[in-house]
């Protein structure tokens, strides 16, 4: 008998695998996920997969199934349209099959010489959230694979650039933060090794500025100031144009994490909110969060793209043959080799036109108020906060807190819902955040009606 070694070339296509493949991710984009999927214990999976990697392998159509009825069951569903927590997700079916198309193309998109149709492209959608901000012909940037890389990237380059105009480095590197910004602010802080300067927030999650006026006059080594464009616990947006004002005046680096809110720049009739962004240095959004896209995707966008390049470009011997004068990606943020993660959402835009993404965007706002208006008419629910672009804080009148625990994991078991709780100024809380216009108000509420 001949080992399975001996008789598989990994090399040669193996037709039935490749089409079992490919249907079942047509099935899975046409389907959506199952919202009663979610994470098993570690001694459940060590059950399911077994010694799933051996020296001979295992035939094709078992270790496909060991993905489809195993791992992905064991996963939450984010783009659901009644998963309402954290920042979920709602790709179009259209850009997950572009994803799945993109990942067969194999791109390498770190540099022009390896993708340049591709980063063109990528270039294009950069340009129109550019536009959107308002930002003149010099913004440029890159897609990379989240927000926390982005503001980790983006803030290197604020402190490249704060050294170009100073002599000598501060005994402390601070960067000003609200007291809402989201936790990898706290991480890259860390990372640069510089200290936050959070400054508290209001009532309704939004930076105190005259006490950021005050602790930026007293200080000596902010190089940035961070925004919230979207904070990710309250959706609030930070006064843009009273920090822009301040930076300015201190001749600091202001930007702008706009994450998750970012995205509502496409609806003209949110787009005054952030009012300010014209003059920031930096922003991100995730397309993956509110733009329609798959994970995983953040647009970094510089103001003045050479400012990103200084910081980041890489040089080494092996590389020497590229056109160092050409765009390339890897110049802009902390990595070399990288998909070209932002094509899901050039496609997208192509596909659809940008009025879509304005229209899906303002229709996704006015469900979360149609939501926090039926939580305003509900007895049992009490509406603390929102909504603040689509993120509504509330309690549940008599529901106790550890109550609130068992009725979430009730709801996310059963495939319900998910809305778990978070905190809101020392008080357990709910919270929902929508990014789907295919959320149903009327399902979301008449689910609610179960808080007692
Ligand atoms: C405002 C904000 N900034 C940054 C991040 C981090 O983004 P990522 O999870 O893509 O690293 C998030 C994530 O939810 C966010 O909401």
């Amino acid at each position: 008998m001949v080992t399975r070694k001996e008789c598989i070339d990994p090399f040669q296509t193996d037709s039935v695998l490749l089409d079992q493949m490919l249907d079942w991710s047509r099935q899975h984009i046409r389907n959506g996920p199952d919202p009663r999927s979610g994470a098993k214990s570690f001694a459940s999976l060590q059950r399911l997969l077994g010694d799933s990697i051996t020296e001979d392998g295992m035939k094709g159509d078992a270790a496909f199934a060991l993905f489809t009825d195993v791992i992905v069951p064991s996963t939450r569903p984010l783009n659901h349209p009644s998963s309402l927590s954290f920042v979920p997700a709602a790709p179009t079916p259209a850009a997950l099959a572009f994803d799945a198309a993109l990942s067969s193309a194999e791109i390498f998109a770190g540099n022009w010489d390896g993708a340049s149709g591709a980063i063109h492209a990528e270039n294009q959608a950069l340009s129109w959230l550019a536009d959107l901000a308002g930002w003149p012909a010099t913004a440029g940037g890159v897609f990379v694979a989240g927000g926390t890389n982005g503001n980790l990237s983006a803030l290197h380059a604020a402190r490249v650039a704060w050294l170009k105009h100073h002599k000598n480095r501060p005994p402390l590197w601070q960067i000003l933060c609200s007291a809402e910004a989201h936790s990898s602010i706290d991480a890259v802080a860390r990372v640069m090794d510089a200290e936050l300067l959070v400054i508290p927030a209001d009532d309704t999650g939004c930076m105190d500025i005259d006490k950021a006026r005050d602790a930026l006059a007293a200080a000596t080594g902010v190089f940035a100031i961070v925004a919230n464009a979207g904070a990710t616990n309250c959706g609030a947006i930070d006064d843009i144009a009273a920090l822009a004002d301040m930076a300015a005046h201190f001749d600091i680096w202001l930007h702008v994490d706009g994450a998750y809110g970012l995205a509502a720049l496409a609806d003209p009739r949110t787009r005054p909110q952030f009012s300010g962004i014209e003059r920031a240095d930096s922003f991100i959004v995730d397309p993956h969060k509110w733009l329609f896209s798959p994970f995983d995707s953040c647009a970094l966008v510089y103001r003045n793209h050479l400012l990103g390049a200084q910081a980041h470009g890489q040089q080494g011997v092996y590389l020497d043959t590229l056109d160092q004068q050409a765009w390339n990606p890897s110049d802009y943020a902390l990595h070399l080799t990288r998909r070209a993660r932002g094509l899901p959402l050039w496609f997208s835009l192509v596909l659809y036109g940008t009025r879509a993404f304005a229209s899906a965007i303002a229709q996704t706002i006015n469900i979360a108020e149609q939501i926090a208006e039926g939580i305003k008419r509900q007895d049992n629910l009490q509406l603390i906060l929102g909504p603040q672009l689509t993120v509504i804080l509330f309690r549940a009148n008599a529901i106790a807190d550890e109550a609130l625990d068992s009725w979430a994991e009730q709801q996310r078991r059963s495939g319900a819902m998910l809305c778990l709780p978070t905190s809101w100024r020392g008080e357990k809380v709910l919270r929902l955040c929508i990014v789907n216009p295919k959320t149903d108000p009327e399902y979301v509420l008449n689910v609610l009606k179960t808080l007692g």
